[in-house]
Order: structure tokens, then C-alpha cells, then sequence
């Protein structure tokens, strides 16, 4: 193996390159080839001019290989040194070379997270504040208010847990479920089943109503069990399944449950920012959402929102929450409307990026929001349709964030493929199947900051491109043509609309 100096001539060309490239004398680099090494101090210049193609560690072996660190001498019982201790420490360090992380630009269009929207990327990258600091409380005041103002509530109890969408379900069915409670859970995908889990890990026990992945939940199947079993006291389903890109009737099935004397709780984590969801004019009793979907923001918070009705209910349990981190009533004393207290350590910098994107849905407005969501998914329908491909759900229940599209039988074997050569073609993600659908469809998310006319675009063209070389048969250029087309008659029809508004 040649030596650190040999290998970046070989890499620039000449020793004149290599010190145009570290901007030293080139005498230096005379003196570093005579020596066969590059000295300790180099060894991060070195890695960041050869693109991480020489490690800094290697310059540093080499060099410590050629001229080692002298040791001072030391009193007879100070025998490990700091450079001992240090080299004996690194047998733990990781075989390979590590270098900062940079992940690639990516367009996100799969089933979540979505991607995050610049102004909460640089939201985020403030400086940290303590989780106590009264300018942090402030903003915890109005990022409640922004999540009310997107849940459509005036529930007090309405904040966002530390977590992702998992640990919002998670709280809700621990603070809900009573050991012994009979739970009524609709099933019609892969989230209705993770409830099923919730229920019986909180002791419950869950009494499912089944529906076929892709259908809604069936609010007559739903009575009859209900019918069945009147000792029911809670009720759960998916607003929205992020794994068939099917919305249910939210508000009749909470009416349902009202009607039979049951809670509702509900999963609305792809449905928040994206499709109409109101809160206390459906009455909902408890709902959780998640921040990397149609809010535009990273990973790992929980919106969640409990009626009064619900926070009584929780604090009138007479046995211990079995979860201590999401027990309702110690997170009231750091969330709640009177007290700060500490709790857990708050991810700061995550709510900044929370904060801002609620703030993005309040001047975007809900409604615009939810039209935005409508409108990208109107012009992806029409491209994808003009390439032949069809929908998994009826236009009725459709998702307008989540498409779910069946991959033509004759191409499923290529799935795997081709969803690889969007991602390393094009640098562009949709998602997989999961389940019994896995492998038959497609998930094509158009959420929050990844609903835009230059995600749709890139979409259909990729699709197309990678479709046509794989050799199903398409017309390529009739997608993006069709949903030129749906972008053009939407502006129309939106610039009449506003016409006769303003006659009116
Ligand atoms: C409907 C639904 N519920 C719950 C979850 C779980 O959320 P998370 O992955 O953030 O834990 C997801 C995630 O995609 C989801 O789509």
C-alpha cells in the first residue's frame, strides 16, 4: 500500500496540485515525500480534500507509525499514560471509517415520513434552551393553540407527546384501557391490528370488527358488534390507513360509539394537516396524530388531544396508569394549564420544528391545506390513470395523501426493482405494500411538504421511464400530459369560483 503522501500525488496529479489543493508551499510537500508520511495535524485536511478517500485515521497511524508520541516521564504508580489509555480504548472503536453523515436529497413520496419543510429544518438548527427557560414555555403555550387551531378543538388537554405516532396511540389506550375493559377495535389494515396489541397489553380485551384492507370501516358491521356486546366502553379505528390509502366516516362511527355509550378513540395520524378532520364538531373523545406526515415536520413527536369528558375519566381511575412516562396525570404537570414542572426532558429543538410547522398550517390555512392535499392527488390520479394504472380504494374513500395503486399483475415480480430504480435513478421514494397487499401495490404519498406540482411531475415521469424500461407498455409523456391537464381545469375552475365570490 503506498504511502499517505504517494497516494494523494496519484489522487491530484502532482506534488503541485496537492499543495494548490491543502494551500501550502509545495517545498512542504517535497518534505512530506522524503519523510513518507504526512504529519498528525493534516489528517483532517487530508480526509476532507481526497473526499474521505484517505481517512484522517490513516494519516494519523502513518504518522504515529513513523514518528510515535514521546511520553513524558511520570512517577513510578502514574504508569498508564493518556496515549496508552487512548489506544487501548480504541479496540472498541468501530471497524470502519466513519465520516459526518450527509444523507442524499431525496424526494420523499412514500407513506411517511413526508419531507420537512425548509423553514422547520432551520427552525430546528437554533440554538437549544432549556425545557423550563420562560421563552420555552411561551412557545409551548402557543404550539398547544396551533395544534387546537389544526385539530379543530378547544380541548384544554391537547399537546404534543415526546415520541413518535406509535407512542400517541400507545397513550391513549394506557390512560383509556382499564384491565378487564372490553374494547371494541376496527380492523381494515395494518394499524387497526397495532391497536389490537395496545388493547390487550393494557390488559383489555379487544373485540374486532373485520373489513377488507382497502375498504373503509363499515359502520353497520360496527352496530351489530356493538349490538353484541353492550358492555363496551371504548371504541378505536384508523381515520385514515396509511397502509390501503382508505379514509373512514369518521364522524358516524364516533356518533356510533357515543350512541352505545363508548369513548372513541382515534388514529388520525396521516389524516392531521392533510383531509378534514374536526375534533369537537365530531365529537371525538381522544385522538392521536404524528409529526412526519402531513405537517411537514421530522419524526418523533405525538399531537395528541383527550376531551374533559376523557381527562375526568382518566383521573377518576382508581388503579396506577400501567405506564409511567404516559400516564395522563403526571404529564399534565408539565403540559397541562397551570403547572411547568419537570417530567422528562423535553425535545426542544423538535418542538421549535413542531411549532414552526403548525405555524406553516395556520397561514397556509386548514382549508387550503386540505385542498392543496386534493389537488396534487387530482393531477397524480389523472397521470397515473393515463398510464394505465388503477386504483386499490373506491374513488368514494379515497385518501387524497396516501394513493394507494395496484401494480399491473404482470409486473409484480419487478416490484422490488423498480421501486429501487426510482430510488437510485431518480432519488425518489414511494412505498411498498405491506401485508397481503404487499407486493400488489403502491404507495404513493402526497403529504404535507411533499404535496407539490413538482413531486407529482417527477413522480409520473420516473414511473414512466423506469415502466417503459422494464418494458410495460405506456405512452410515455401522456402522464405528465394528463396532469397538466387536471392542474390546468383545477386553476380554472379555482379562478371561477373566486370570480363569483367576489360578483357575490
Ligand atoms: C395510521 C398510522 N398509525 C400509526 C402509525 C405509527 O406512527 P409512527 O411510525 O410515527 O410510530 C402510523 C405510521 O405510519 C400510521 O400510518
Amino acid at each position: 500500500m503506498p504511502n499517505v503522501p504517494d497516494r494523494l500525488i496519484s489522487l491530484f496529479g502532482s506534488q503541485a496540485e496537492v499543495a494548490r489543493r491543502l494551500r501550502i508551499d509545495r517545498a512542504v510537500i517535497s518534505h512530506w515525500v522524503k519523510c513518507g508520511y504526512v504529519p498528525a495535524r493534516w489528517s483532517m485536511e487530508v480526509q476532507s480534500v481526497s473526499g474521505g478517500q484517505i481517512g484522517a485515521d490513516e494519516v494519523l497511524r502513518e504518522a504515529t507509525l513513523a514518528k510515535p508520541i514521546r511520553l513524558k516521564s511520570r512517577a513510578d504508580d502514574d504508569s498508564v499514560s493518556a496515549n496508552q489509555e487512548g489506544l487501548a480504548m480504541n479496540q472498541f472503536a468501530p471497524a470502519k471509517r466513519i465520516t459526518s453523515f450527509h444523507p442524499p436529497q431525496r424526494t420523499l413520496m412514500g407513506p411517511g415520513p413526508t419531507e420537512i419543510h425548509p423553514r422547520v429544518l432551520t427552525t430546528m438548527s437554533q440554538p437549544a434552551i432549556g425545557y423550563l427557560d420562560p421563552v420555552f414555555v411561551e412557545m409551548m403555550e402557543e404550539l398547544k393553540s396551533l395544534l387546537r387551531y389544526t385539530y379543530q378543538t378547544k380541548n384544554p388537554l391537547t399537546f404534543p407527546v415526546s415520541g413518535p405516532g406509535s407512542v400517541g396511540m400507545e397513550y391513549c389506550f394506557v390512560n383509556l384501557v382499564v384491565p378487564g375493559d372490553k374494547v371494541i377495535v376496527a380492523r381494515n389494515g395494518v394499524f387497526g391490528g397495532r391497536m389490537i396489541e395496545n388493547v390487550e397489553r393494557a390488559g383489555g380485551k379487544a373485540v374486532v370488527v373485520e373489513s377488507e384492507w382497502g375498504e373503509p370501516v363499515d359502520p353497520n358491521k360496527v352496530e351489530e358488534v356493538f349490538k353484541a356486546n353492550r358492555d363496551a366502553r371504548l371504541f378505536s379505528f384508523v381515520h385514515a390507513e396509511t397502509s390501503t390509502g382508505v379514509q373512514s366516516d369518521a364522524k358516524t362511527l364516533v356518533a356510533l360509539a357515543h350512541q352505545y355509550e363508548s369513548l372513541a378513540i382515534v388514529d388520525a395520524v396521516t389524516s392531521l394537516g392533510g383531509s378534514p378532520l374536526k375534533v369537537d364538531e365530531w365529537n371525538i373523545d381522544a385522538v392521536y396524530s404524528a409529526s412526519q406526515k402531513c405537517l411537514s415536520c421530522t419524526p418523533g413527536l405525538s399531537p395528541v388531544s383527550f376531551s374533559e369528558r376523557v381527562v375526568d375519566y382518566v383521573k377518576a381511575r382508581k388503579d396506577k396508569i400501567k405506564s409511567w412516562f404516559m400516564d395522563m396525570n403526571l404529564l399534565l404537570g408539565y403540559w397541562g394549564a397551570t403547572t411547568r414542572t419537570y417530567h422528562h426532558t423535553a425535545p426542544t429543538n423538535s418542538l421549535f420544528g413542531l411549532h414552526e410547522a403548525l405555524l406553516l398550517v395556520r397561514e397556509e390555512g386548514l382549508e387550503n391545506s386540505w385542498a392543496r392535499h386534493a389537488r396534487h392527488h387530482l393531477a397524480l390520479k389523472a397521470g397515473l390513470e393515463a398510464m394505465g394504472l388503477q386504483f386499490l380504494v373506491k374513488e368514494a374513500f379515497r385518501l387524497p395523501q396516501m394513493n394507494a395503486v395496484r401494480i399491473p399483475e404482470s409486473i409484480q415480480s419487478k416490484d422490488a426493482d423498480i421501486r429501487k430504480r426510482l430510488l437510485n435513478d431518480f432519488n425518489l421514494e414511494i412505498g411498498a405494500g405491506l401485508g397481503p397487499l404487499a407486493g400488489k401495490i403502491w404507495r404513493i404519498g402526497t403529504m404535507g411538504y411533499s404535496s407539490r406540482p413538482e413531486n407529482v411531475m417527477l413522480c409520473l415521469s420516473a414511473l414512466g421511464s423506469v415502466l417503459d424500461d422494464i418494458g410495460y407498455k405506456i405512452h410515455v409523456g401522456d402522464a405528465e400530459a394528463a396532469a397538466h391537464q387536471a392542474y390546468a381545469s383545477l386553476h380554472a375552475k379555482a379562478a371561477q369560483a373566486k370570480q363569483q365570490k367576489k360578483a357575490a
